[in-house]
Parts: C-alpha cells; sequence; structure tokens
C-alpha cells in the first residue's frame, strides 16, 4: 500500500490506519493506530475522540499514515513516538537500549520489598528514603530501574553500568530529563561504562563518598535470551532491539555466573542481589544462589506465571 497523503477526517484515518495495521500482522492495531495518530498530530485522546470529524491536514495525514508504514513493517511504536513508560516514568528509547518491559517493574518491585524486609529485621522500622544506601544496576540500558530506584528511594547514591556506551548515553539524557521530576537526580545517579561490575574500582568517583566500594543492593536484567531461539522471536525484537541487550549467549543464561560472582565481591554482607529471570533461566540460575556466599533466595512470579525474579542476600 502507497502513502496516503490527502486530507481526511480522524475517524477515517484511524480505520484506515487500523486496517493496514491489521493487514501488517501487528498486534494490538487499534490501540497502536491511535498512539500513532496522537504522536503525529500532537493532539489529546480526548479531542480525537471528541472531535472525530476534524480535518488532518495534509501534512498530520502524511506524517501519521508514513508512522503506520513504518509500524506494519515492523518498527516498534516506541521507536517510532521515541518512548515509553515505566514505573509511571516516561522514558526515551532509541534502538540502542532495550524498551523498557511490563515484567521488569516487577524487579523493582522485588528489591523495594527485600530492602524494607531488611531493614524491619534489622532496625524493626523502614529507611524509607534511601539515606546511606548505595545501589548498582548493572546494563541499565534505557536507566529505567536505576531512575524508577532514584524516584522510590530519593537519598540513595545509584551507579548505573552498562557496557554499551550508546546506551549509556541515552541514559544520561533520561536521567537529564526526569531531573525536573525526581529529587537531586544528577548527583545522585553515576553512569559508568563497565564489564559487569569491571570498572567499579576504587578509582570511581562513588568511592569518595563510600571508601570501600560496596553496594547495599545490586540489581540486573541482564541480556538471557538463549542465542537458537533468535529465529522464533518477534521480528520487532529480533530486527530492531539491540543484541547486546538480548542475547546472553549460545543458551542464554551465560552471563549470570559472573554477574553473581561479581556481586558477590561487590556487596556489603547483608546486601541483596535482584536479578531479572529469562523464562526458562531458573535451573540454571537457582543453584548459583546455593552457595554459603548466600541465604534467604526467593523467586517471584510474573503475571503470566513464570519465574521472573530472584533474590538472594549477601552472607
Ligand atoms: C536486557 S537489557 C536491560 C536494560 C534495562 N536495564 C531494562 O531493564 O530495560 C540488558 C542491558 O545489559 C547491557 N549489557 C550486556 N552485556 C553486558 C555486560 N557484560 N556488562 C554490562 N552491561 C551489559 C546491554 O547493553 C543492555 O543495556
Amino acid at each position: 500500500m502507497g502513502l496516503v497523503t490527502r486530507a481526511m477526517d480522524i475517524r477515517s484515518a484511524l480505520k484506515s490506519g487500523i486496517a493496514r495495521l491489521r493487514a501488517g500482522n501487528v498486534l494490538s492495531d487499534t490501540l497502536t493506530a491511535e498512539l500513532l495518530l496522537l504522536h503525529a498530530t500532537g493532539r489529546t485522546r480526548t479531542s480525537l475522540y471528541s472531535h472525530p470529524e476534524d480535518q488532518l491536514s495534509e501534512c498530520e495525514s502524511e506524517n501519521y499514515f508514513s508512522l503506520v508504514e513504518h509500524r506494519a513493517a515492523g518498527v516498534p511504536t516506541q521507536h517510532l513516538t521515541g518512548k515509553q513508560e515505566f514505573w509511571s516514568l516516561e522514558f526515551e528509547v532509541t534502538p540502542e537500549v532495550l524498551i523498557p518491559r511490563p515484567e521488569t517493574e516487577h524487579l523493582v518491585e522485588v528489591a523495594l520489598d527485600r530492602l524494607a524486609l531488611r531493614d524491619l529485621r534489622a532496625k524493626g522500622s523502614q529507611n524509607m528514603s534511601g539515606e546511606g544506601l548505595l545501589i548498582a544496576d548493572i546494563g541499565t540500558g534505557s536507566g529505567c530501574i536505576a531512575l524508577a530506584l532514584a524516584k522510590e528511594l530519593p537519598a540513595a547514591r545509584i551507579c548505573a553500568l552498562d557496557i554499551s556506551p550508546a546506551a549509556l548515553v541515552v541514559a544520561q539524557r533520561n536521567a537529564g530529563r526526569l531531573s525536573a521530576v525526581i529529587r537531586n537526580l544528577t548527583e545522585r545517579v553515576t553512569f559508568l561504562e563497565s564489564n559487569l561490575l569491571q570498572a567499579v574500582s576504587s578509582r570511581s568517583p562513588l568511592a569518595a563518598h563510600h571508601p570501600p566500594l560496596r553496594f547495599d543492593l545490586i540489581a540486573s536484567n541482564p541480556p538471557y535470551i538463549s542465542r537458537r531461539e533468535a529465529p522464533s522471536l518477534a521480528r520487532e525484537v529480533r530486527d530492531h532491539e539491540p543484541a547486546v541487550a538480548l542475547f546472553g549467549g549460545e543458551e542464554g543464561y551465560e552471563l549470570y555466573a559472573d554477574l553473581i560472582a561479581q556481586s558477590a565481591a561487590h556487596l556489603k554482607s547483608g546486601g541483596i542481589l535482584v536479578l531479572e529471570l529469562g523464562h526458562d533461566s531458573l535451573p540454571a540460575v537457582h543453584p548459583l544462589l546455593e552457595s554459603p556466599a548466600w541465604v534467604n533466595a526467593s523467586v517471584s512470579n510474573d503475571l503470566a506465571g513464570i519465574p521472573r525474579v530472584i533474590a538472594a542476600e549477601k552472607t
């Protein structure tokens, strides 16, 4: 189908966009058409539905149908709109970072719950502000986990690490924009290019505040998809999201052993490790936390009933 550039009303544009997306096998075709029309016109959802007879300008129409064509060809909606909501915060996303997923919010919940539980056990009360806490987010991508934790723990210091310099640029831009809504964000979050925790050393800028550098919490959503699964991934994921964010190796779970060993060396005694799991990673990862270095391992399922987050405490 060629680009439709003639002016038309909102109702017809939505109808025609939905039909094109359906023909391109796009799931949630109605919602997608709405999102693309909102993005192309800068209108609100209320105005779309209260004035469906409004004419789109030729320019609006051209923008909208160009987005619809790209989406029908497999480009993720978030790459077309440039954003994704996570933890009620708006994140810029580009092809350099993984698009934040709703199941990763569960990792943030588990991290906060485990910190609260540890405080209650140790002191009988909760450190609501995160005062004195030092946190690492390994493989920060868009920065979604680090910045969600920074929002919930407004006095915690956070080190956001990634092996991808391009991802760190996006994460830093997100921190810059979200500093308008998260207290003292730029002073509290440090971004570091690092293979897992290798760059964390006494030379880190964080060490000045917390010598020696040991974390209270390490969170990570590492790449965990098996290379063998690549052909069966949705085209939106396989062809548009960064391979470094998706694939953990031939099996998928290869990174966890090093991640857990390095975390054991960089957590305080009583510090907490929280990791997101691939749909079949648990049998490979759980035994790694059964060593004397760890206690109180727990596994939580996502809404689909898949074991999604594993957490444990450093002895
Ligand atoms: C699954 S994505 C997670 C991104 C983000 N934390 C999220 O939850 O949406 C994994 C991230 O880990 C990064 N990464 C991959 N290998 C790494 C390594 N060895 N050390 C540090 N980061 C790594 C990737 O660049 C990517 O940003």
